[in-house]
């Protein structure tokens, strides 16, 4: 991983520090299955710079962007190469404190209380995703306001005194595309370093497709056009941003590694991801111009 975060441009004093961080503290084995193996690499080098100079430095991080962007997946390569166990939250309306900190249950006739993420996150070091934090109910995020800060503790009545392990950190993630998204209180804002995630760069677009799908040369050039002429289309606001889905195309390769033809596994990746009709026949126009109907679809894997 290293070697990856070197190409990708990160500096060998910051991976210097981060061996350290991952030498000095301890990881506890009842969490140790908590550390993400995920499944794809982020690739992105200032991204990476970024986030690994903040979380370094003890600070949390929040990650703003469009539709995947790559938010969760480098949350999970960074609990990953900082060696933590990891917890994540899907922010909504119904989240409130109770589902952070815990819940009283009985056991045995008495009171115990049952450790929520946030509460588990900050014994053992470690990293507490507050997934599309922008979607949680006001103030249901203020009780963690003083652990977010300088105190580092969490202080509720009722509750124990939770102080944060010193490897403990914070990864909020925002889609501002979202309808119904609300806009975040400043002061949770303010407890952050925030990272704007841009679009992905032609040339880390092609890395991920020679690295993690074994396309066939020509076919990575295929993809990589038809991703940078939709990118081109929507910029010139000829088409919206919804056939944009990186995520979209990447599980249509996938489909297309099982042996569903290209045309049929881009319809549902990317084509029907808008509603309107006129945008779809200039996604089709694109794809059509690009791939044959009559292609093996296993054939365009090595
Ligand atoms: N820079 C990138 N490097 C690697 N993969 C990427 C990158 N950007 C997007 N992806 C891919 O896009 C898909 C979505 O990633 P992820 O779920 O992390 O996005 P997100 O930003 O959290 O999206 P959303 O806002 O929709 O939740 C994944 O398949 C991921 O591999
Ligand atoms: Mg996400």
């Amino acid at each position: 991983m290293n070697e990856f975060l070197l190409n990708q441009g990160v500096s060998e004093k910051l991976l210097d520090e981060l061996d350290k961080f991952r030498k000095y503290y301890n990881l506890a084995d009842e969490v140790k299955d908590r550390v993400p193996n995920p499944h794809y690499k982020y690739y992105g080098g200032e991204v990476w710079e970024k986030s690994i100079a903040a979380l370094l430095g003890g600070y949390n991080i929040l990650l703003t962007g469009p539709k995947a962007t790559g938010k969760n997946i480098l949350s999970e390569n960074l609990a990953q190469i900082f060696n933590r166990p990891m917890w994540n939250m899907s922010m909504n309306v119904t989240s409130d404190s109770s589902s952070l900190l815990g819940t009283d249950t009985f056991v045995n006739n008495e009171v115990v209380l049952r450790k929520g993420p946030v509460y588990s996150a900050a014994e053992y070091g470690g990293f507490a995703i507050f997934d599309e934090i922008n979607m949680a109910k006001n103030d249901s995020l203020s009780v963690v306001y003083s652990a977010l800060d300088y105190r580092r503790v969490i202080d509720v009545p009722g509750y124990d005194r939770i102080f944060l392990d010193e490897a403990t950190r914070f990864i909020g993630t925002m889609n501002y595309g979202y309808i119904g998204t609300k806009e975040l209180n400043e002061a949770l804002i303010s407890r952050f370093l925030v990272i704007d995630m841009p679009s992905i760069s032609e040339s880390n677009f092609k890395m991920i497709l020679e690295e993690e799908f074994d396309l066939k040369d020509e076919y990575i050039e295929l993809f990589v056009r038809l991703f940078m002429d939709l990118q081109k289309k929507s910029l010139n606001a000829e088409i919206s941003s919804k056939p944009i889905d990186l995520r979209g195309l990447f599980s249509s390769i996938e489909t297309m590694r099982r042996g569903l033809p290209i045309k049929s596994a881009l319809d549902m990746g990317i084509v029907n991801k808008t509603f309107d009709q006129y945008e779809k026949e200039i996604v089709l126009d694109i794809i059509n111009s690009l791939f044959k109907d009559n292609t093996d679809p296993i054939s365009i894997f090595k």
